[in-house]
């Protein structure tokens, strides 16, 4: 079957101040239909211009990459982008921030609500609906950026490090919202975290990049699911592919 993405021989180049940065070097990645693929990886090593390639927010300097082999060349309604930094708009309150993308399809206002009050609840923004950005913690405005990218639908979902900053309850329940969301769903999902065990809890497979984009380690997490955090930290293959992790990770860094 065709993958969902495939990316060929990416390079991205920089330039600041006459000097060229480069982000990634010749880097191949193919994604399959209704994956979770976790992308691990220390800061710097070109984690969010994969996304933002891979989201046709930028172009690539060369190489070639595809969405179910069309060319990837500007942003796509089948593709959510959770980005790193907040995007909130700061003078729309929390429901009409998560209402926007179904403004942009023009889908009828009633419909809108309904839905938009759907996603706040799983969020557990019930009660934040006429709230600014400005008067939310910044793991409240993640949960908005979280439900702004669910409510289109996507079938595909890229996310940058969505919960990082969340406090660890938290981050544990919507984890376990995005997996019941996901199962079942046929979506497929790029995750990107710095956290090791996040990456094993959620993916199906997890890709360890070192620098400049270096595929150090692309692994099939065979854990079986539902994945609880107590029960695998004891689990003796969950300790392995830890470990293993751990190692690409520093050797990643070299
Ligand atoms: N717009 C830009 N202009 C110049 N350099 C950039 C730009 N965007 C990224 N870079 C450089 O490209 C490299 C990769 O950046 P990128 O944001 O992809 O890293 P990352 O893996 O997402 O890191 P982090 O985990 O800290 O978010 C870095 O060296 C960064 O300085
Ligand atoms: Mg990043």
């Amino acid at each position: 079957m065709t993958p969902v993405l495939r990316m060929r021989n990416l390079s991205k180049q920089f330039v600041k101040d006459d000097k060229g940065i480069v982000a990634l070097r010749d880097f191949s990645l193919d994604v399959a239909e209704g994956g979770f693929v976790s992308v691990l990886g220390r800061s710097g090593c070109g984690k969010s211009t994969i996304l933002n390639l891979l989201a046709g927010l930028v172009p690539p300097t060369s190489g070639e990459l595809f969405y179910r082999d069309r060319p990837i060349s500007r942003p796509r309604v089948e593709v959510g982008y959770l980005t790193q930094s907040d995007t909130l708009m700061p003078w729309r309150d929390v429901r009409r921030n998560i209402e926007m993308p179904m403004e942009v399809r023009k889908v009828p206002a009633a419909r809108r609500r309904e839905r938009a009050g759907e996603l706040i609840e799983r969020v557990g923004l019930r009660g934040f609906e006429r709230h600014y950005p400005r008067e939310l913690s910044g793991g409240m405005r993640r949960r908005v950026s979280l439900a702004r990218m669910l409510v289109g639908d996507p079938e595909t979902l890229l996310m940058d490090e969505p919960f990082g900053a969340l406090d660890a309850q938290l981050r544990s329940d919507l984890q376990k919202e995005l997996l019941r969301l996901w199962q079942g769903s046929g979506q497929t999902v790029v995750f990107v975290t710095h956290d090791i065990e996040e990456a094993l809890l959620l993916g199906d497979r997890v890709v360890v990049l070192g620098r400049l984009g270096r595929v150090v380690l692309d692994e099939a997490i065979d854990l079986p699911r539902p994945r609880d955090p107590d029960e695998m930290r004891v689990d003796a293959r969950f300790v392995a592919l830890h470990g293993e992790l751990t190692g690409a990770l520093r050797e990643g860094a070299r």
